[in-house]
């Protein structure tokens, strides 16, 4: 029977029928297998079930000879060497399309608290200071009739500017903001929006894509929403564009690293909504996740087409 490394416990029904059913060793722990470890048990696995906190690079994949599968349990699979597994034709699994409208709506609610200022007035009416109502008090941003933009126009994105119809908004998409003639495009998203929201993949290009020159030509009343993956944001950049009001405010679901450290400098920023990486993290699409993420285990180790493999990538060309 084949053997499976798992790197966490999951949620769901599927988990249970997974374990009953086959060789399993899973990871007992609330924090990741550390590197080491990862490898360690990899070397004689099978199969992989790992989540975005696992780095699994092209000396892991080298290093484990009956590796068959990797089932990804995230619709991002930045963690994992794709071109190495594909040298070793071994196919990666993820999980799209289940978690799409719950990461939708924590951007929804991300907007709309820091639009609304809604952390500091909390602090307020818990903090016994609460005397009275205020004629200024926690004035926010209109987010009815604002302009949304959204960069990265796949699943998630179409998601989130569906939600904007009810709110009126006008809405700005860049679908592939790292394509070179998409340039234009971005500049203009970026001057016209009053909220900027990510939802581009990580790749070498769009890392950083939001830095210190995309912040300036943003609105100082804007606000930018993060719940992609956190290195496509220059947080220094972020965090001294802040600092200068040179926008009003933003919330992240993502940060890079992850947790961000306690002396990272966002910590500091004004205006900034920090939340640990929870788009996903409803009951039903973290149990639907378990479903796919197991489906895709299972087919890879039989040898199958997985129901959501993660594209090949082309080889790369002589010149
Ligand atoms: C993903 O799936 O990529 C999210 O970031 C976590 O669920």
């Amino acid at each position: 029977m084949p053997h499976v490394f798992v790197s966490r416990e999951l949620p769901g029904p599927a988990f249970q029928r997974l374990v009953e059913n086959h060789d399993t060793t899973i990871w007992p722990e609330r924090m990741p297998p550390p590197y080491d470890e990862l490898r360690r048990q990899a070397a004689t696995a099978d199969g992989l079930l790992t989540m975005l906190t696992e780095r699994v690079d092209a000396e892991l994949i080298e290093a484990s000879p009956n590796l068959k599968v990797i089932s990804n349990y995230a619709v991002g699979f930045d963690n994992v060497d794709v071109a190495a597994a594909a040298a070793r034709g071994i196919p990666i699994g993820h999980t799209p399309d289940v978690l799409t409208d719950a990461t939708a709506d924590l951007t929804w609610a991300l907007l709309l608290t820091a639009a609304r200022r809604i952390p500091e007035a909390q602090t307020w009416a818990r903090s016994g200071e609460w005397e009275t109502w205020g004629p200024d008090d926690f004035l926010g941003a209109d987010v009815h009739g604002a302009t949304l933009g959204v960069i990265g126009f796949g699943r998630i994105g179409r998601a989130v500017a569906r939600r904007a119809e009810g709110f009126g908004m006008a809405v700005l998409s860049v679908g592939r903001p790292d394509h070179r003639d998409a340039a234009a495009e971005l500049d203009n998203l970026l001057e016209q929006s009053d909220f900027v929201t990510l939802h581009t993949p990580l790749t070498a290009q769009t890392r950083h894509l939001i830095d210190a020159a995309a912040l300036t030509k943003m609105k100082s009343t804007a606000i930018l929403i993060n719940t992609a993956r956190g290195p496509i944001v220059d947080q220094l950049a972020l965090a001294d564009a802040l600092a200068t009001g040179q926008i009003a405010g933003a919330a992240l679901d993502v940060t890079d690293p992850e947790p961000l450290p306690s002396d990272n400098a966002l910590w500091h920023a004004p205006n900034l909504v920090i939340v640990p990486h929870i788009g996903s993290a409803t009951v039903t699409a973290r149990a639907k996740m378990t479903e796919i993420a197991v489906e895709n285990l299972l087919a890879g180790l039989a040898g199958e087409p997985l129901p959501h493999q993660v594209p090949v990538p082309a080889p790369a060309q002589a010149d």
